[in-house]
């Protein structure tokens, strides 16, 4: 009897215990499986530090694409999801940042900014077969590796240079130009296409590389300033840029002063002042005037002020992106890559379409000048008569 009673008393704590593990490994599977009932994309760019205006500009454009999907239900009937990672303009900052925007799962990637993160992270995407789209990055290599899950919505610097190149031998036509870089693959490799694109139509008097995170420029422009030139053109960004126009400006070096899309930001006039009245900066055209913007700027001012320069370029990649992951049907990187290559995207910068590399199919380049302390479209390619 006794026997019988402790028999049974173990059998109910046993059946007990079965339960209670049955009931929480259930948990776990179902807690699992809700936690993967999302689809991750990833955003990388430098969202800390010294970029991170430019950073948090490219985030704010494609979150809000991805919070306007997730209104209309998500994609393949899930909701989206967004991992934002750091990388903070650093290349090896940006291959970590890849593993681990990989490793958490991620189907899609907008970025990276800067094409010296870009590049080495666009490596660590093509093996983990995930598509990435740069709304920003313009160094030509990016795209010449032959990954076919490479892309970007911004024009090359190989366009960019030569604008810039014929604005100053056709328009400004001047003769003698002073060049200086970043060091960076972005800031040497525009100073390098744009003289390139001089081809010998003026001549380089001055060309020197400075260090990124550098405050004292005023060596180099003392030295510059022996050779006399007629223009100072800077491949690089706005920290480095901003305090480059503003030392020279008061080392007393009055000549015109060019760059490209690394400097066109409010920061810019910010750190250069006034100093920075009459720069001259390659970019797209602006997007006031660009019809199907409209939405986008409406928008994007009553959830975060005032759009930077790359923020509707990261709302665009978000958008497209999203578009191909719904015609792909699936999660699959190759069939995503597939559906952006063969897609025609008319998206807030208007039409876009891309070749095999992954680069859009057209990439107007105008010039644009500071005045009055504001950013204005100045001169476009075919313009003669200023
Ligand atoms: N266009 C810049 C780069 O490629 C931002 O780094």
């Amino acid at each position: 009897m006794r026997v019988t009673k402790r028999y049974f008393r173990m059998k109910l704590r046993y059946t007990v215990l079965f339960l209670s593990l049955f009931i929480l490994l259930a948990a776990i599977i179902t807690g699992c499986s809700k936690k993967e009932d999302v689809i991750k994309i990833g955003v990388a760019g430098p969202m800390t530090g010294d970029q991170s205006k430019m950073g948090i500009d490219m985030k704010n454009g494609a979150e809000l694409a991805i919070n306007e999907w997730n209104r209309k239900g998500g994609v393949l009937e899930k909701k989206l999801k967004i991992i934002v990672e750091d990388d903070q303009h650093d290349p090896k900052q940006a291959v970590s940042v890849a593993n681990k925007l990989v490793n958490a799962g991620t189907i899609g990637i907008i970025g990276h900014f800067n094409s010296n993160a870009s590049i080495p992270a666009s490596a660590t995407y093509n093996k983990a077969n995930i598509p990435m789209i740069t709304p920003a990055s313009t160094n030509p290599q990016l795209t010449e590796q032959g990954f076919t899950n490479v892309f970007r919505v911004c024009g090359r610097d190989d366009q960019q240079g030569l604008v810039a190149a014929t604005f100053v031998s056709e328009v400004l036509k001047f003769k003698r130009i002073a060049v200086l870089h970043d060091k960076t693959t972005y800031g040497q490799g525009l100073a390098d296409e744009f003289v390139k694109a001089i081809n010998h139509k003026a001549d380089v008097v001055y060309y020197a590389g400075v260090v990124q995170g550098d405050k004292d420029f005023r060596a180099v422009l003392t030295a510059l300033k022996g050779k006399r030139p007629e223009l100072l053109y800077f491949g690089g960004i706005y920290p480095e840029g901003g305090l480059i126009i503003k030392q020279a400006r008061e080392l007393g070096l009055n000549i015109p002063f060019m760059s490209g899309d690394g400097l066109i930001d409010q920061k810019f006039i910010e750190i250069a002042g006034p100093a920075s009245e009459g720069s001259y900066l390659s970019f797209s055209p602006d997007p006031e005037n660009i019809p199907n913007a409209k939405d986008f700027l409406k928008s994007y001012r009553s959830n975060y002020g005032e759009p930077g320069p790359y923020s509707i370029y990261a709302y665009d990649a978000a958008n497209v992106l999203l578009r191909s992951i719904e015609a792909a049907g699936s999660a699959d990187g190759a069939a995503i890559s597939k559906a952006i290559h063969e897609m025609k995207h008319t998206g807030a910068l208007g039409e876009l379409e891309w070749d095999k590399k992954g680069d859009i199919l057209h990439s107007p380049y105008v010039v644009w000048e500071v005045k009055n302390g504001k950013f204005t479209e100045y001169w476009k390619p075919g313009e003669t008569n200023h």
